[in-house]
């Protein structure tokens, strides 16, 4: 099978990225979707790379927590988090982090903050860039974006739970995210035990400011980090 990774800019600002894995015969229909998503753009790349791929047989369940305030939406995270070992100052000085630019200039990164869960030191080789998760799509993507919209999830819901589907595969112990789109505040946080739990709001509306966080233990962090970037993965069911 195929990955098939889009990523387009304007003005040299990223715009949009997406990915699907097929089969050969399916890469030029595929090519031809990708190429509708961005709206505005004036350098777009694809790329195409043969992949052997492995299969989830589940995705995390959803869980959706509404707030009316940031603050308590963060505390409800904390204390979730806690319960996987991670500490509140931790996750306080990340959060502060990510709300401000976790990029050394200040700036969003390129992918994710990859961090020891026991100290909360960053490990990513390089902090501007950080790790992304590629190589992961829907054994049926149409089929399980019916049943997601259905219930009332956003086309973001699919694309976003398969990647954190994946790294907890990968032994990301939690993640947290939310999206740098000033006007999307809904962000999530996903364990192996806490599921996916969409959480609204995760950020102030009008920031420009997100980012994920990947909590992994010390050791296991050369391991992680290319299980996210060099392995494939079909999800088959939610
Ligand atoms: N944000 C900002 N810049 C990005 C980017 C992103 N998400 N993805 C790529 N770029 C830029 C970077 O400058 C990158 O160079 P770098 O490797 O030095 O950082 C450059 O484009 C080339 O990227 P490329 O190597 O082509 O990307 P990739 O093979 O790592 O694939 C995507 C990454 C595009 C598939 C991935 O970023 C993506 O968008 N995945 C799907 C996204 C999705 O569903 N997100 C969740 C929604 S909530
Ligand atoms: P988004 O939800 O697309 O707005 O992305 C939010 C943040 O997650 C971005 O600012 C990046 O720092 C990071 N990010 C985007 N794509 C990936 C990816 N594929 N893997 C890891 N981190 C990513």
């Amino acid at each position: 099978m195929f990955s098939i990774r889009m990523r387009s800019s304007l003005h040299g600002k990223h715009v949009s990225g997406a990915e699907r894995i097929c089969k050969g015969e399916d890469i030029g229909e595929m090519v031809r979707e990708l190429l509708t998503r961005p709206k505005e753009y004036d350098h777009i790349s694809l790329k195409i790379e043969r992949v052997e791929v492995k299969e989830i047989e589940k995705a995390l369940p959803i869980k959706t927590y509404t707030f009316e305030r940031v603050e308590e939406a963060r505390e409800f995270a904390i204390d979730m988090l806690e319960r996987e070992g991670i500490k509140a100052s931790i996750l306080k000085k990340l959060f502060r982090e990510l709300d401000t630019g976790a990029s050394p200039e200040g700036g969003n990164m390129r992918g994710a903050m990859i961090v020891d869960m026991e100290s909360g030191n960053r490990l990513e080789p390089d902090k501007r860039r950080g790790i992304r998760t590629v190589k992961v799509d829907w054994a049926s993507r149409k089929f399980i974006t019916d049943q997601l919209l259905e219930k009332g999830y956003t086309p973001r819901t699919v694309d976003a739970l398969a990647i954190a589907t994946k790294n907890i595969h990968c032994g990301v112990v939690a993640e947290v995210c939310w999206s740098d789109d000033p006007d999307y505040t809904t962000g999530y946080i996903a364990s192996e035990s806490l599921g996916y739990i969409r959480i609204s709001p995760f950020k102030r509306k009008g920031s420009p400011y997100g980012g994920r966080i990947y909590f992994v233990k010390r050791g296991e962090k050369d391991r992680v980090i290319t299980c996210l970037e060099k392995e494939a993965f079909l999800i088959k069911s939610l």
